[in-house]
């Protein structure tokens, strides 16, 4: 495909600054060669970021989260700024936990809309629910959040989109390498019908349950060009040795 594989770890909210000190240590031992980014909580950024530089470490960060907003009175809430100023050049954007939490399509595409104005690159997360996939709305849903995601959204040459399928999210049960497949052309079609050729240079991450034993397998298919990783990606050996499944 000629896309250059993305590795992104989500450490949703766990780590310490203990934990994060021998991960960036390990991670640097292993020499991996792919992009890889990691995601950590809020206020490990600034640390993580000392650590990455300290050890000449070859990774990137992305933050779990940012505001719609440019500043103002948001109590919790993070600014774009504030994640550039952090070194953040990626975010996660509407996870499914978040929209589990109340996240709309509407928040989410702004979020995108802010994250692409403020040069920092989106990874907008999709997914359908178990349920969903029962019934056979699959394509209907993932091509639903992707449009609306994107909504008023003209520049995407920045844009990460993660499939990540809500019942294999850290249950163990990962998507075969031919349902994620599936799911990836179909997303890489619905950009391109509303953008063009661009689809084929944007980067379509799976996530949901991937372990060093299926990265090989997901990483095979021709529209998978990496992985979001939780569970897995909190320990430094395994993650590395995902990061090596797609090389
Ligand atoms: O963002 C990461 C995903 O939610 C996947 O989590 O690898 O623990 O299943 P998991």
């Amino acid at each position: 495909s000629g896309r250059q594989k993305l590795i992104v770890a989500n450490w949703k909210m766990n780590m310490s600054l203990q934990t994060i000190t021998s991960f960036v240590e390990k991670l640097t031992l292993a020499h991996v060669r792919s992009d890889v980014v990691i995601c950590p909580s809020f206020p490990y950024l600034f640390p993580l970021s000392e650590l990455i530089q300290k050890f000449n470490c070859d990774v990137e960060l992305g933050a779990q989260d940012l505001h719609w907003n440019e500043s103002g009175a948001y109590t919790g809430e993070v600014s774009a700024k504030m994640l550039l100023e952090a070194d953040c050049h990626y975010v996660l954007i509407g996870h499914s936990e978040r929209r589990d939490s109340g996240e709309t399509d509407e928040m989410i595409s702004k979020k995108v809309k802010q994250a692409i104005s403020s040069g920092l690159k989106p990874i907008l997360c999709v997914g359908e629910s178990q349920g969903q996939r029962q019934i056979g709305k699959t394509a209907e849903v993932i091509r639903k959040q992707v449009l609306l995601a994107l909504e008023g959204i003209e520049d995407i040459s920045s844009l990460v989109i993660a499939y990540e399928p809500v019942w294999a999210i850290g249950t163990g049960l990962s998507a075969t390498p031919e349902q994620a497949q599936s799911v990836h052309q179909l997303i890489r079609k619905t950009i391109d019908v509303q953008y063009g050729s661009i689809s084929e240079s944007i980067p379509l991450l799976y996530g949901g349950s991937v372990k060093p034993e299926n990265a090989s397998g997901l990483s095979a298919m021709t529209d998978i060009d990496g992985a979001l990783v939780g569970g897995a990606s909190l320990d430094a050996e395994s993650f590395a040795a995902i990061i090596r499944g797609f090389e």
